[in-house]
């Protein structure tokens, strides 16, 4: 759940935690177990609340400790639980410890952060910044540049100092100690940097991720917090960590249970990103998001858990993304949420995605508030003088507002969100795709995740079976069978807008031995088949989930 974009309760454009509280029924009803609130801290919001200013006091936009309290109460009253975004990687630049470690060199708080001098009068090195520029400020009151991998509001924290890492585990015991569930740990497998933070190759600026992901020391510092915070409490545990391969993931979320529980890893967010990465979008292929779920699939079976999501607040809507936001929406973002819940690991629905909400047609940079958005266009458009429309396509495609526009409620002004003004404009089509009216509609995508939810806890194969590709080499169909024991689950989904003959390598007829446990179409008398390899014709976006007779 993105806070900023859930529900205003008091007129003020922004979302809020009274706004969250009259929710939880609705999020009850669609299933949900466990709620990720992104961070509701207090922030300036230089990056909507990732950059914090006091990782023990809620942001004045969201409400008081005591609106919280209450959420937790009324969330765990409802039988489900909660779990906060942990963002130590960096915190803002307006934090206390960042305020002390910037007023002199000698302060206690200096080696808090990453400070190093100039280097010949540049950047101590040449990493840039996932947001645009170096990744290094010069603060002219101390003479020397601090690193922030992120925003310049953003300073790293330097993990290699001893009383960080203690600050950061005294501040995860208090909010454990409140009665949370866990956390979600923003950029995880970023705080350790290579020793003497090299310069990435020879360019004047360079991406320095070598130096920062999945550094040298990260696995200890995860084993140590684990011992000293995690390990004491029964909680549930996620780390953000981009780059990652399942083997890193093994290391990361291994089963004695030593560090995380699961991680998300960015592998098949970045099929559609070109050689010039993710503003560089290009079409994405079927048989390469096969190849990248399959090897999670398989790599993490038995060795680690896996964690599955197709967009989250970060990324454009996966409806527009992967399927087709115009004339199959509703097939297709059924489709896609079939696939979502029958694999294994535990899937993320990020607000929106339930009711098929898509990408925003933004007219201009003007109706974009995301600081990564903002500074690549004024780096690329208004300093770099490129092509405005090539970029604005760009962000239409990629940008980080498409998963942020405010909820769609109803068809009342600004989608039931606010009685003000939102912070971020409501996507028009919300006359059309809102919660009220999918609540209303049984054939809704809202009540389609109802019962794949609800399947996932009757058939413990949906959950931990064991994945295996069928259809390795079709473009066009992703089928796929997860067995556990006698159980088998057989999945075919139809990727395209059209109808597509399939061969079954299995007898689908009820009385032949499948059980067809949801579809996103009516599935008629004629429509299966009984013989083995028998073409099957699959509407477009169509979805279809079968148990098998026992194997
Ligand atoms: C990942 C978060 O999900 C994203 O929203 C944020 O901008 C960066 N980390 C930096 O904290």
């Amino acid at each position: 759940m993105y806070p900023r974009s859930f529900k205003d309760s008091n007129g003020d454009g922004i979302g809020d935690i009274p706004g969250i509280i009259s929710k939880l029924d609705y999020l009850k009803e669609l299933g949900v177990d466990v709620i990720w609130l992104s961070p509701v801290y207090q922030s300036p919001n230089d990056d909507n609340g990732y950059d914090i200013s006091d990782y023990r006091g809620i942001m004045d936009d969201f409400g008081t400790m005591a609106d919280w309290e209450k959420l937790l109460a009324e969330v765990h009253g409802r039988g489900m639980k909660l779990i906060m975004d942990l963002v130590v990687n960096h915190s803002s630049d307006e934090h206390a410890w960042f305020l002390e470690s910037r007023s002199s060199k000698e302060n206690p708080y200096r080696d808090y952060y990453i400070w190093r001098p100039s280097r010949d009068g540049q950047e101590p090195n040449n990493w840039t910044s996932i947001f645009s520029g170096p990744a290094w400020e010069y603060d002219g009151q101390t003479g020397e540049y601090y690193l922030h991998l992120f925003s310049r509001k953003q300073p790293d924290l330097n993990w290699e100092n001893p009383k960080v890492r203690e600050e950061i585990y005294d501040m995860m015991t208090w909010w454990l100690d409140k009665g949370i569930d866990g956390f979600r740990m923003d950029v995880i497998n970023m705080i350790s940097k290579t020793e003497g933070l090299p310069s990435a190759g020879g360019d004047r600026y360079a991406w320095g991720g070598d130096y920062f992901m999945n550094g040298p020391r990260v696995h200890e510092f995860l084993r140590e917090m684990n011992e000293k915070v995690l390990s004491r409490y029964d909680i549930m545990t996620v780390g953000e960590t981009p780059g990652v391969t399942p083997d890193d993931a093994a290391r990361y979320a291994n089963a004695d249970g030593t560090e995380l529980n699961m991680v998300f890893q960015f592998e098949h967010m970045e099929l559609d990103s070109g050689w010039g990465g993710k503003w560089d979008p290009c079409g994405w292929k079927l048989k390469d998001l096969k190849a990248t779920i399959g090897r999670w699939q398989t790599g993490l079976h038995g060795r680690a858990w896996n964690s599955l999501y197709l967009n989250n607040h970060d990324q454009p809507r996966m409806v527009s993304r992967f399927g087709n936001d115009r004339e199959y929406r509703v097939e297709s973002a059924k489709m896609l949420a079939t696939f979502l819940h029958t694999l294994e690991g535990t899937p993320y629905i990020y607000q929106g995605e339930e009711l098929g909400m898509t990408n925003v047609p933004f007219k201009g940079i003007e109706d974009c508030r995301d600081v990564e958005t903002l500074n690549m266009y004024r780096e690329r458009v208004t300093e770099g003088g490129g092509n405005h429309d090539e970029v604005m396509n760009a962000i239409r495609i990629k940008g980080r507002d498409n998963a942020r526009t405010p909820m769609q409620w109803s068809t009342e002004a600004n989608a039931g969100f606010t009685t003000g003004t939102p912070w971020l404009h409501v996507n028009p089509n919300y006359t059309e795709i809102n919660a009220e009216a999918a609540l209303a509609d049984t054939d809704s995508i809202f009540h389609y995740y109802r019962k794949l939810i609800a399947l996932r806890k009757t058939h413990p194969v949906i959950v931990y079976g064991s994945y295996e590709i069928v259809s390795e080499e079709d473009e066009r169909i992703y089928a796929y069978t997860r067995t556990l024991g006698n159980d088998r689950l057989f999945v075919m989904l139809n990727f395209t807008g059209e109808t597509v003959s399939f061969a079954s390598p299995y007898p689908l007829l009820a009385g032949g031995g499948g059980e067809l446990l949801i579809a996103n179409y009516p599935v008629g008398e004629g429509s299966e088949t009984s013989g083995l390899d028998a073409e099957l014709q699959l509407r477009p976006f169509e979805a279809r989930v079968y148990l098998l007779k026992a194997v």
